[in-house]
């Protein structure tokens, strides 16, 4: 049976996983990597770091006694999207990556905007820039950087490094290139007006290829030193949630998906390239051939359920480790503890600025309503209450762009925890499905190795054959009515706290 490789380049580890053709999981490994917050609002990696962890990870896959090197048919990347990796003309890499959660590009957006004309811009890229894309992070290098920006040759996204040291090609594909500000969403090509503007070489970047297409071979070298068979086909795979969407199954219109990783993801197909007037969504070329997603990205999800692990439950992880059991959990079941609605302790889950409904690098976390009543179980489930509410606002743009939402699917390490996936029902008001594979953008683009491989004649026949609904989490209407009263106060407090956060920003930087 053919058996087909995924790899993922996430934020905070690499995962490979080898299922066969039916979806089944053979095997995976993970190994992680730090990131780097050298200055406030900054986040960058070493790319060098990912290779390692690639590396490492197939070594690990290939060593099962249930996988054959010589079975794999097709292998697929996928990766946290929007960072930058410079390459000179050696090929070495300049700097360290700037990441998709950087936030240091507020003046370079508005440069891009200005030079390139808001019009303009909407109109090729089908989005405003913002601080996490691409092509702001180039301008930055230009102007603080110059010595850099000088002797770079090529610009990567993430996973197309890990591409490069794989099969030695310059290659990306269509979903991760949509993140850069410099790509023709809607004919699915570099812009060419914009590349223009912005004074950068096509050649400074890698080809562009559709997701299932081949876009490279192992090279000799990677399969002496990883145990793959040379010339293994590597398709172009996806942006992680383009990858992630196909790993879920939503390849057709009417079913969405709520993705709850580090950052918080709701992802609809779209026949075409339709986008949301207010340009709070992002419209992306989708890993399918030909269609299109439009996605709300809230930058702190599971993060932000993260930093309150690590900055106020040492005990908590200290227990868990004892017990051997996920930290995550016995914070979630303290959580349960409190009552929908917190008695009125909401959170705004904003730590790292935010992207969807407001694209703001200023926004910041808030505790509101704070009493002597609370406890540190009200604060727990305030987060997971406003991480949903966060992303109900996602879904509440997609309902004002009748984009069809049949069946909603939660995906990532919140849709694992049936309270969290519970609330998150409760607060959509609707209920929230679970598919039988829970492996994430690697599933995703395993699959589309094996459209490029020929093993399947396209990407929904792929879902099809792999994927299934095993369970539906219904909301309670009690709850959901609880939820509507305080996500009306939610919403509010953005409109309210939003100057004072830039005053906040003006006075931490001066
Ligand atoms: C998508 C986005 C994040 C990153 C990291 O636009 O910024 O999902 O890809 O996961």
């Amino acid at each position: 049976m053919a058996l087909l490789m995924g790899i993922d380049i996430g934020t905070t580890s690499a995962r490979t996983i080898v299922v066969d053709e039916r979806g089944t999981l053979l095997a995976s490994a993970v190994e992680e990597y730090p990131l780097y917050n050298p200055k406030p609002l900054w986040s960058e990696q070493d790319p060098e770091d990912w290779w390692r962890a690639t590396r490492n990870t197939i070594q690990r896959v290939l060593a099962e006694p249930n996988v054959e090197a010589g079975d794999i048919t097709g292998i697929g990347l996928s990766g946290q999207m929007h960072g930058l990796v410079m390459l000179d003309k050696n090929h070495n890499v300049l700097r360290p990556a700037i990441l998709w959660n950087d936030q240091r590009t507020a003046e370079q957006c508005a440069w891009i905007t200005d030079k390139v004309g808001k019009d303009v811009l909407v109109q090729q890229t089908c989005n405003p820039v913002l601080t996490g894309f691409t092509a702001p992070k180039i301008v930055w290098v230009r102007q603080h950087e110059p010595e850099v920006a000088d002797k770079a040759v090529m610009h990567l996204l993430p996973k197309d490094y890990v591409r490069f040291r794989l099969t030695g090609e310059f290659a990306t594909e269509v979903s991760d290139a949509s993140g850069t500000s410099l790509f023709d969403v809607p004919n699915r090509r570099w812009s060419q007006v914009i590349l223009e503007k912005l004074e950068i070489p096509e050649e400074h970047l890698p080809k562009s290829y559709e997701s299932p297409e081949v876009s490279g071979k192992i090279a000799r070298a990677v399969a002496e030193e990883t145990g793959l068979r040379a010339g293994t086909p590597v398709v172009g795979g996806g942006g992680d949630q383009a990858a992630g969407a196909v790993g879920n199954g939503i390849v057709r219109s009417g079913v969405i998906s709520v993705t709850t990783g580090t950052s918080g993801v709701v992802f609809a197909f779209a026949d075409m390239p339709v986008t949301d007037p207010q340009l709070r969504t992002h419209t992306f070329c989708h890993a399918v051939p030909n269609k299109w997603h439009v996605m709300g990205v809230m930058l702190s999800a599971g993060g932000s359920l993260r930093w309150f692990r690590d900055a106020l439950c040492s005990e908590e992880v200290a227990v868990a480790r004892r017990m051997n059991v996920d930290p995550y959990g016995l914070i979630v079941a303290e959580a349960w503890n409190a009552p929908p609605g917190c008695e009125g302790l909401l959170f705004l889950p904003y730590l790292t600025g935010e992207r969807t409904p407001y694209p703001n690098p200023h926004a910041r976390g808030v505790f509101f309503g704070l009493t002597l009543r609370h406890s540190k179980a009200h604060l727990a489930r305030a987060i997971l209450e406003g991480v949903a509410f966060g992303l109900r606002d996602s879904l509440e743009i997609l309902k004002e762009m009748n984009v069809p939402i049949g069946e909603i699917r939660a995906s990532g390490g919140g849709a694992r925890s049936v309270h969290w996936r519970q609330i998150q029902a409760d607060v959509n008001g609707a209920p929230m499905a679970v598919i039988n594979v829970d492996e994430g953008p690697a599933f995703g683009v395993a699959l589309l190795a094996g459209v490029g491989a020929g093993v399947y004649a396209s990407v929904e026949e792929a879902c099809d054959a792999a994927i299934r609904t095993v369970s539906v989490t219904e909301p309670i209407a009690d709850n959901t009515k609880i939820y509507d009263g305080y996500y009306a106060v939610y919403r509010a407090l953005y409109a309210s706290l939003k100057d004072r956060f830039s005053e906040v920003a003006r006075l931490v930087s001066s």
